[in-house]
């Protein structure tokens, strides 16, 4: 019989169909799993179902290969696999994109509006007491209408939110290698320029490209502090793309008015200098966290992993 990994808990209508086909090893408790953990308990099965929490290095995949058809990623991003290794032993890799984009897309909306109108801010005001009085000053921040929405990555979520941008009269301008289809771009009314432009003359800046050698760092400290004064950076992409530091600079005396994070560079470890600040929104990389994505997500990778298992071509591959 074949054997499929499964590194942390699945929902159970996705376990039973894999236990139907397979042998399943469900790795116990729910901690993310390092690269040791893997190299011990992966060798010996066909398939890998796994979480963007677990790193599957070279290593891993060394060790698991050549028996190792497919590792299916509960998970759009794949920075947590090495690809290139992947491919150089002929492991398959699978991925869940579309089914989380509008999640996405409505998540990284939530932290645009709650930093611009400094929404956790004033939840937390409010609880503290600090409330006496209505007044003219209290709290401002960005109005939306006629801010300038600059959206680094026009692929399905960078689109997306920018589709929501329009009804809250943002203007759209986007960066990325190639242009976008000129419908798109009549659609968005949205025009293309360099990433230098777009963090010189953005009010917000939301980040949506995948993590890699070349997007590692991207925003570094003479990028953010090349920013227009007063803009906001939004980030639900990976943390890594930002040099997390030089950003509690670029808000404590840089031009930055505010951030909204769902994604860091060392997840679950937050900068310290994050955790102190009032015009930062910080949430635990829930992007894709509704009921209804999650489940999706992982039916998806079941039917890569399921696949795989019977010999037939895996849908939703990344490479
Ligand atoms: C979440 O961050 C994902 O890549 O799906």
């Amino acid at each position: 019989m074949k054997r499929v990994l499964v590194s942390r808990p699945l929902p159970a209508p996705c376990l039973d169909r894999l236990r139907a086909e397979a042998e399943v090893t469900l790795l116990p408790g729910e901690a993310p799993r390092g690269e040791q953990e893997l190299l011990e308990s992966l060798p010996g099965h066909d398939v890998a179902l796994i979480q963007l929490t677990e790193p599957i290095t070279e290593r891993v995949l060394e060790a698991a290969a050549p028996r190792l058809e497919l590792v299916a990623q509960v998970a759009v991003g794949l920075d947590n696999i090495d690809l290139h290794a992947a491919r150089r032993l002929g492991v398959a890799v699978s991925h869940t994109p579309g089914v989380l984009t509008d999640a996405t897309a409505d998540l990284c909306f939530a932290l645009l509006l709650a930093a611009a109108r400094r929404v956790v801010e004033g939840d937390r005001y409010v609880r503290a007491g600090r409330w006496t009085r209505w007044s003219l000053d209290l709290l401002c921040g960005l109005e939306l209408r006629d801010a300038t929405l600059g959206i680094v990555g026009l692929g399905r979520i960078g689109t997306a939110v920018a589709r929501r941008a329009l009804p809250f009269g943002m203007r759209v301008q986007y960066c990325q290698r190639h242009a976008a289809p000129p419908e798109l771009e009549r659609e968005l009314g949205a025009t293309r320029c360099d990433l230098e432009t777009l963090l010189a003359t953005s009010d917000v800046v939301s980040l949506h490209l995948p993590l890699g050698p070349q997007t590692h760092g991207l925003l570094d400290r003479d990028r953010l502090f090349a920013m227009k004064p007063g803009a906001i950076l939004i980030n639900t992409a990976r943390g890594a793309l930002v040099d997390e530091a030089a950003l509690v600079d670029a808000l404590a005396e840089g031009p930055l008015r505010a951030a909204g994070l769902d994604v860091f560079e060392a997840e679950p470890a937050v900068h310290p200098g994050l955790l102190g600040r009032d015009d930062v929104v910080l949430l635990p990389h829930l992007g894709s966290a509704t009921e209804a994505t999650r489940l999706r997500m992982a039916t998806m990778a079941t039917d890569s992993a399921l696949a795989a298992l019977r010999g037939q071509p895996v849908p939703h591959r990344a490479q």
